[in-house]
């Protein structure tokens, strides 16, 4: 077994989730809450993104707070939740460096596949890398993680890490990582740990690459896409107003 994954695994029954802070079920499940912190101390992280902004943040930010230039930069899609996260970190005293950004997603082409893709100023991702982890936790319902590797790629260090959560879903994460190996053969190495909440997937970067971007699925994907950006719209249009912004 991968050495920072058996670490994180020996480490992630030592880590506290307090149920007074968790989310409930809007939350990573308090297992993979336990294995990330778990592989944050192991790999001794301290550049990281993510994307999908919640307790995951809190959890990854106590871990790389003693560590000198720490840095996290938190992605999320909506502002709503953003800011809800923000307050979170803000009110828990911890003195880690979280940035905190909103990106819509909005639809865009990776080669035949149309797919929902976090809207980020051009150059941002590599201008803030190289990361040492992602975190892959955007919004169910296929909002937006099959292109976040395809984007983060550049930016991650080699030998960095990409954590996928709920990767045991066989219509969505299971096929992103099946697409992810089809774009980058050589370069990126998944394991799959099916025992872990509902699955995370932990993706090694092992080199630098180009993508070469399946054809096969394309159509589905797009086709989703087109679907969900819709549900997405009506979404936002549903979410409650944000009093601060
Ligand atoms: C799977 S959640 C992100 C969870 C985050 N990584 C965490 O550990 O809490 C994915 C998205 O759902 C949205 N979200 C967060 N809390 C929510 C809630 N209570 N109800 C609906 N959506 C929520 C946010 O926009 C977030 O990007």
């Amino acid at each position: 077994m991968n050495p920072y994954i058996a670490e994180a695994v020996a480490e992630m029954d030592k880590v506290n989730v307090s149920r007074l802070e968790h989310p409930g079920a809007s939350g990573m499940d308090p297992s993979s809450c336990r294995f990330l912190a778990g592989f944050v101390r192991a790999l001794g992280a301290k550049r990281i993104i993510e994307f999908g902004s919640g307790f995951s943040t809190l959890m990854m930010a106590r871990e790389m707070e003693p560590l000198e230039g720490n840095y996290l930069l938190s992605i999320d899609d909506s502002q709503h939740y953003s800011a809800l996260a923000k307050e979170a970190f803000d009110n828990s005293g911890c003195q880690a460096k979280v940035e905190f950004r909103v990106a819509p997603l909005r639809p865009r082409f990776y080669g035949p596949r149309l797919l929902l893709s976090y809207s980020l100023p051009k150059g941002l991702l590599e201008a803030m890398g190289p990361f040492d982890l992602a975190l892959i936790d955007a919004p169910h319902q296929d909002y937006g993680r099959e292109s976040v590797l395809y984007d983060i790629f550049p930016a991650m260090a080699q030998g960095g890490y990409i954590v996928l959560d709920d990767a045991n879903r066989a219509d969505t994460e299971r096929a992103h990582v099946r697409a992810w190996q089809a774009a980058y053969p050589q370069a990126i190495d998944p394991v799959l740990l099916e025992g872990i909440g509902n699955g995370l997937g932990v993706i090694e970067k092992i080199s630098e690459a180009k993508p070469a971007y399946p054809l096969s699925g394309a159509l589905s994907a797009s086709l989703k896409t087109v679907r969900n950006f819709r549900r997405l719209l009506s979404r936002s249009e549903e979410e409650p107003p944000d009093n601060n912004a």
